[in-house]
């Protein structure tokens, strides 16, 4: 058996295949706070228990994500800024901040996002998922992520924000080219993402200026509106926020939309069994959000030289949390590598844990089940036409591409 060395969770090609779950399963068993090496950064404890990243997520003070930023290279190679200054970027959005600046930004837009706000946008997010859904009556095969799964959280996040149906898609094209752009075909070259960057800083500067003449009462106005300790956000605070907002909002749920179908054609006996009672389907989004995190890992950096379980850590360490590991610990889950509908509990770590815990996660949960009634109630005896196309990315789980074959029912 090859040695744990051997191991490296940043190869994007090993992503893109599946989730190395060979490899997580051993490192959770052998190593659990594991050091990995990295070609391009100085080393990282790799984590795949349950326990630890509920440890990490939920002491903020110690494991920070404002000292190195919230993902696994050091923002100042991301360079969110074409022009430098990555790091100080990334701090002032608010997954790259900690407490007790952190709760101030995150009380800016929470209220935005509480399960009694999302269920008012229930019924015309219903109409939407319905209305998309309903074009597959049209025919007998899709391009599933472009033709459903993209459309409703753009759909969701632009009404919440306020943005006008004519800029939705180009918008969505350029969320897509900034977060997913460790693959090829989608950001050619480095511009794409510097140029996509710029152009979604543009837009969101065009939205203030519009928002500041006629408020709508969208999210987007409360961002202007909204003071944090006294003062307004500043315009850089404001447009990454904006920003993030668009990017958070696209990326995960489309991801978690083809996933969800992909695993249910994989799985036709629990694609049935939802068909017959749409009860179900509540459950079976946990599930397929634990069966495939569509956000491969987050990362903290150690404030203090610190434990995790029975491994020292130093100060300034970097921890990586890989939840395709976490959401299969046998220490919690039963049977791990079965994909169960019915699982009760059903602790999955996909929207994080503790102080960052997915501000969207209501809404998702909202999107997803409001979909998959519709889809399984729409069409039957699903097939893939070929096996789906994913991204080339260690930190999103995304299917760029999946071809369906279906009857109507
Ligand atoms: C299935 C869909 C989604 C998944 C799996 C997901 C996943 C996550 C995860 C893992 C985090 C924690 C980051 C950390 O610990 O550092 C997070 C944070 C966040 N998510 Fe989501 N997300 C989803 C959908 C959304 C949506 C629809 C929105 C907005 C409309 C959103 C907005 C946010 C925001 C604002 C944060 C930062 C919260 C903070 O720093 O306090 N997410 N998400």
């Amino acid at each position: 058996m090859s040695d744990l060395s051997d191991i490296d969770l940043t190869d994007a090609s090993v992503w893109e295949q599946a989730a190395p779950h060979e490899w997580l399963d051993r490192l959770r068993t052998e190593d659990p706070v594991h050091w990995h090496e990295e070609s391009d950064g100085r080393g990282f404890w790799a984590i795949t228990r349950h326990e630890d990243v509920r440890r990490v997520s939920t002491s903020p003070l110690e494991f920070s994500s404002y000292r190195g930023g919230p993902t696994r290279l050091d923002p100042i190679d991301q360079g969110l800024d074409p022009d430098g200054g990555g790091l100080e970027q990334v701090r002032m959005i608010i997954i790259g901040m900690d407490p007790p600046e952190h709760r101030d930004f995150r009380g800016v837009v929470a209220k935005a996002f509480t399960p009694k706000m999302i269920n008012r946008l229930n019924e015309s997010l219903h109409t939407e998922t319905a209305r998309v859904v309903g074009e597959l009556r049209e025919g007998n095969s899709c391009e599933f992520v472009t033709d459903v799964a993209a459309r409703i959280p753009m759909w969701s996040i632009s009404e919440l924000m306020g943005v006008p149906e004519a800029d939705r898609h180009r918008l969505y094209e350029l969320s897509h080219a900034l977060i997913d752009d460790q693959d090829p075909e989608v950001a050619p070259t480095p511009e794409t993402s510097s140029e996509s960057l710029a152009e979604i800083f543009g837009y969101a500067t065009e939205m203030a200026a519009r928002e500041r003449a006629n408020p709508s009462g969208s999210l987007t106005s409360d961002l202007l509106q909204a003071e944090v300790n006294g003062r307004k956000l500043d315009d850089m605070e404001y447009t990454l926020f904006f920003m993030f907002l668009i990017v958070a909002g696209n990326e995960t749920t489309r991801t978690a939309s083809s996933h969800g179908l992909h695993t249910l054609i994989q799985h036709p006996e629990a694609m049935a069994r939802l068909a017959a009672d749409p009860s179900l389907v509540p459950g079976a989004v946990e599930e397929i959000l634990r069966w495939e995190p569509p956000i491969h890992h987050f990362r903290r950096t150690a404030t203090r030289d610190t434990v995790i379980g029975e491994q020292a850590i130093a100060e300034g360490d970097k921890v990586i949390m890989w939840y395709a590991g976490s959401n299969r610990d046998p220490a919690v889950f039963e049977d791990p590598h079965t994909f169960n509908i019915d699982r009760t509990p059903n602790p999955q770590q996909s929207f994080g844990i503790g102080e960052h815990f997915c501000l969207g996660a209501n809404l998702a949960r909202l999107s997803l089940r409001l979909l998959f009634t519709e889809l399984v109630g729409t069409i039957e005896n699903v097939e893939l036409q070929a096996p789906p196309r994913r991204l080339h990315s260690n930190l999103i789980n995304g299917i760029k591409e999946m071809r369906i074959n279906y009857d109507v029912r």
